[in-house]
């Protein structure tokens, strides 16, 4: 029997032990380390199955030329930079692996949360400024006042994989869990022990701390914008471990200056890296300005661990090996 192949097309560079140890006996298994799709040379067209991240995008460019492939598998969460629905018309599965970092991306958010609430963050990069060593200096005063966090109100907008395993996370401390989301069927406020809500304004009014889990869509550009952001209990924390755009960064330099947020925590953005003149980036640099102290931002890191990257190689691989030996496949995206 001639062996199968199955191309890496990007991210992966190194001796593919993870993905040859799961498919040597199906399938060659070649990495093309590409950084455009316009990279991947004509031999894909052969390709039994794809394994994808995310330093490109497919596109109809690429599927269209695919002559035997049984399915593209996205080895991380995010979709959007496969053309899944031309994949469909083309009878190709694309599979995600939605469950790499369910637990890291919930642990960033609580961690997020606490150093922000406890003000570890703040505290910390107060006491650099080189005037802090006196008694007057050295002290919790100056984020003061500060508040227990058993009994304050936690707000999930989306509450999928990280949304719950943040809200069962988020109990332990003794926050009060509420969530809105309006496409989750009913029960699972029950099930994890927490509060539905059926608007994002009820939502905001009550949260002192607003996290968001959704997934980026045209409906969720901009959630969280001046307007929106507004609707929060004076001095509220803000944490965005989901998509740069559910969240208008512009709004928060502005929110943080006048004491309507409190702090805030941002793992994504829009653009990544961001360009020098982002104001909300700007704002963050300037030791001058609150969000300076009161910001913590990440570079999309919330997914990291090593057991989660090997986790994305080996479950992506063996969603290979499911569809060359033609058996059900799960995660489907473009059913
Ligand atoms: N920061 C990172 O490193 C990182 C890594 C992976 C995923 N993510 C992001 O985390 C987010 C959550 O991922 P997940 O795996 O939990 O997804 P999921 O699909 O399991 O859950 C998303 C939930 O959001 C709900 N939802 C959809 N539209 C909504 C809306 N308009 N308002 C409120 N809720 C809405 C859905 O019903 C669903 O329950 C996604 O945005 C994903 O891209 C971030």
């Amino acid at each position: 029997m001639t062996k199968k192949k199955i191309f890496i097309t990007d991210f992966i560079q190194d001796d593919l032990q993870p993905e040859r140890k799961i498919l040597d006996d199906l399938a060659d298994v070649i990495a093309c380390n590409a950084f455009h799709e316009n990279e991947l040379t004509d031999t894909i067209a052969q390709a039994d199955a794809i394994m994808l991240y995310h330093n490109l995008s497919l596109t109809r460019f690429t599927i269209s030329k695919l002559q035997n492939c049984k399915l593209i598998v996205r080895c991380g969460v995010g979709f959007d930079n496969v053309d899944y629905r031309f994949a469909r018309e083309k009878g190709i599965p694309v599979a995600n692996v939605p469950d790499y970092g369910t637990e890291e991306i919930a642990d960033s958010a609580i961690g997020m949360i606490l150093a922000l609430t406890r003000g570890i963050h703040f505290l910390n990069s107060k006491l650099r400024e080189p005037s802090t060593n006196t008694a007057s200096e050295w002290t919790y005063k100056p984020i003061a006042p500060l508040y227990r966090l058993r009994g304050r109100t936690l707000g999930i907008i989306g509450l999928g994989r990280i949304g719950s395993a943040t809200a069962l996370r988020a109990k332990a401390l003794g926050l009060r869990v509420v969530f809105y989301d309006p496409y989750l069927a009913d029960g699972f406020d029950k099930s994890y022990g927490v509060i539905r809500v059926e608007s994002l304004t009820e939502l905001l009014n009550q949260s002192d701390i607003v996290s968001v889990h959704c997934p980026r869509s045209p409906e969720t550009h901009h959630l969280l914008n001046a307007q929106t952001i507004a609707l929060l209990p004076r001095g509220a924390y803000l944490i965005n471990t989901a998509r740069g755009d559910i969240v208008d960064t512009k709004a928060i330099p502005e929110a943080i200056a006048n004491g309507q947020l409190s702090g805030a925590a941002i793992d994504v953005l829009s653009q990544e890296p961001p360009a020098d003149n982002d104001s909300f980036i700007q704002a963050w640099r300037d030791v001058k300005h609150p969000c300076y102290h009161r910001v913590i931002v990440n570079p999309h890191s919330a997914f990291y661990s090593e057991e989660g990257l090997q986790d994305m190689r080996i479950k992506g691989a063996n969603a290979c090996r499911n569809a060359l030996l033609g058996h059900r496949l799960r995660n489907i995206v473009n059913a």
